[in-house]
């Protein structure tokens, strides 16, 4: 089946084209020759999500999915949430949103926090959510220097060490991304296996 994935992240595509595997070929929007920003203005995942992908099916016309995801912090009720990105001004600057973060979490004994992924597909003109999330606490310190965002801030419940210092497979199989792709990946199985 051929999909595209209405992500300019490169590192996304490899991702998830390794846990779709092989039953499916996907295309980045770079691909088909778009450069563009799809924008992302709305208060939730799903609507930012959903707004990607019906961007996409009614340019191309294609079957196709995109993600929006987030940290949300309990303590500053669910912030940055659809913010993360932006958490520390305009710019996007991964540095600037980690160093908020922590001086906004400072004081604060309650450190509970989660990942969480909305994958928005569109097969055949019919909108399908899926969702991931993963469970864990922010540290005080950053901590590693793996992975991207804020990742050497978030230790995910039952580990030690965060998704910064954790090794890529570890984080790969854990993360809020990879299980809403995985759930993603199942429908479509078995939604060909119905059809075809
Ligand atoms: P996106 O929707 O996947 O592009 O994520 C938006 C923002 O959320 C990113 O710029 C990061 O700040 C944060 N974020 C999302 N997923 C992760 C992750 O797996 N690790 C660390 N930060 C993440």
């Amino acid at each position: 089946m051929e999909l595209i994935f209405a992500t300019g992240n490169p590192n996304k595509l490899i991702e998830a084209s390794d846990i779709l595997g092989v039953s499916f070929k996907l295309q980045s929007l770079r691909q088909l020759g778009f450069t563009g920003e799809i924008e992302e203005p709305w208060h939730s995942f799903e609507e930012n999500a959903l707004a990607k992908a019906r961007f996409v099916y009614q340019k191309y016309g294609m079957n196709c999915f995109s993600d929006d995801s987030g940290l949300e912090v309990e303590a500053l009720g669910a912030l940055p949430g659809v913010q993360s990105a932006y958490f520390a001004g305009h710019e996007k600057n991964c540095a600037n949103n980690l160093n908020k973060l922590l001086r906004e979490m400072e004081h604060q004994p309650n450190r509970a926090a989660r990942f969480r992924t909305v994958v928005a597909l569109i097969l055949r003109g019919k909108e399908h959510i899926f969702e991931g999330t993963v469970n864990g606490a922010i540290t005080y310190a950053p901590q590693g220097d793996g992975g991207f965002g804020y990742d050497p801030v978030f230790v995910p419940n039952g580990y030690t060490a965060t998704f910064g210092e954790l090794p890529k497979e570890v984080k790969n199989l854990l993360s809020h991304r990879a299980e809403a792709l995985r759930k993603m990946r199942d429908f479509l199985l078995s939604y060909e296996q119905i059809n075809t």
